[in-house]
């Protein structure tokens, strides 16, 4: 009745951004993102631990503020007729800030919550039941290269290509380590009803999705650059127009992005990407990541470098 899981955040390459109903949660679109090896979510859900409500313990102190979202997915996973569980989280990175760790938590209280009930449940199953408490976590139950197709009537998620069959590096540059000031589910809303560009946004996704299918199939690090800088932008240009605007990014991120260009013009193989946060993510070459750290690491601004290659999914782990 106590199981311990591992999951990993995700960085989107081709951006979830829009929900097609909120009350299930659906997205409204397709995404492609690759879920990262040395960025890691660990927990623990307890199911006998006799706590009288559901607890929420985060890096060691309890942590209210997520807890609704924590117990709504256990309610989904487990039933609403469950006893009060207790789940104890740890991260090896800052939470909250952009960083995609609802994407590894829910991931991983679903795969433990699961494994503590002795459910045997499909992989896509899982990912169906973590992406209903956060659209991107249903992609952190898959590994590598991971495509979350959005059909008229549910999610589907898949692994495009292995971590290890092209193993590209992604340095994190942490700008700023307080948490956001608008969360995704409330910003993505505001989007779609006042920006105006949102409409095309969602129109232009199935290309952008089959650009960055190609090049991920053909190894085309050039094509995917190009289609995923170039989906990012135009996301937070969806959300810079809306009302009122949402600008997640700080004069670091800026920096972070120049520097990218930079190396680009050097001949570097590395491109940037940015969530719902102000921290930059360039994904590189295995060849040109020493490169690209050292860059970011003297870009003024940045905070903190997380340097990780790409893992596999979600997993149960042994006790803790
Ligand atoms: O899954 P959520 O609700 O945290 O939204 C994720 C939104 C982005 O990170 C900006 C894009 C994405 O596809 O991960």
């Amino acid at each position: 009745m106590r199981a311990t899981a591992i999951a990993q955040p995700n960085i989107a390459l081709i951006k979830y951004w829009g929900k097609r109903d909120v009350e299930q949660n659906l997205p409204a679109v397709g995404s492609i993102s690759v879920t990262l090896a040395e960025l890691q979510t660990t927990m623990l859900v307890d199911l006998e631990s006799s706590v009288a409500k559901d607890t929420l313990v985060v890096n060691g102190e309890e942590n209210p503020q997520l807890l609704p979202r924590i117990s709504a997915c256990l309610d989904n996973v487990l039933g609403s007729e469950r006893a009060a569980v207790l789940v104890d989280s740890s991260s090896n990175f800052p939470i909250a800030a952009g960083l995609a760790s609802s994407a590894s938590a829910f991931a991983a209280v679903t795969v433990a919550a699961t494994a503590a009930a002795e459910l045997e449940l499909p992989r896509q199953q899982l990912a169906r039941m973590a992406g209903r408490a956060s659209g991107s976590a249903a992609r952190s139950l898959f590994g590598g290269f991971v495509e979350l197709q959005n059909d008229a009537s549910n999610i589907d998620v898949r692994s495009l290509c292995d971590a290890r069959d092209w193993p590209l590096q992604v340095v994190v540059a942490i700008t700023e380590t307080a948490p956001k000031p608008t969360g995704s589910t409330e910003a993505m809303e505001i989007s779609r009803k006042t920006s105006p560009f949102y409409d095309s946004w969602i129109d232009k996704q199935g290309v952008d999705l089959a650009t960055a299918r190609e090049a991920i199939s053909a190894r085309d690090f050039g094509a995917l650059a190009m289609v995923s800088e170039h989906n990012c932008l135009k996301m937070h240009s969806v959300m810079w127009a809306s009302r009122p605007p949402m600008v997640y990014w700080n004069s670091a991120t800026m920096r972070c992005m120049q520097m990218v260009r930079a190396l680009q013009a050097d001949g570097c193989g590395v491109f940037f990407t940015i969530d719902a946060g102000p921290q930059v993510k360039a994904v590189c070459l295995p060849e040109d990541t020493a490169a690209v750290t050292s860059a970011l690491e003297s870009t003024e601004g940045v905070k903190q470098l997380m340097v990780t290659g790409l893992g596999d999914g979600a997993r149960r782990v042994e006790q803790r």
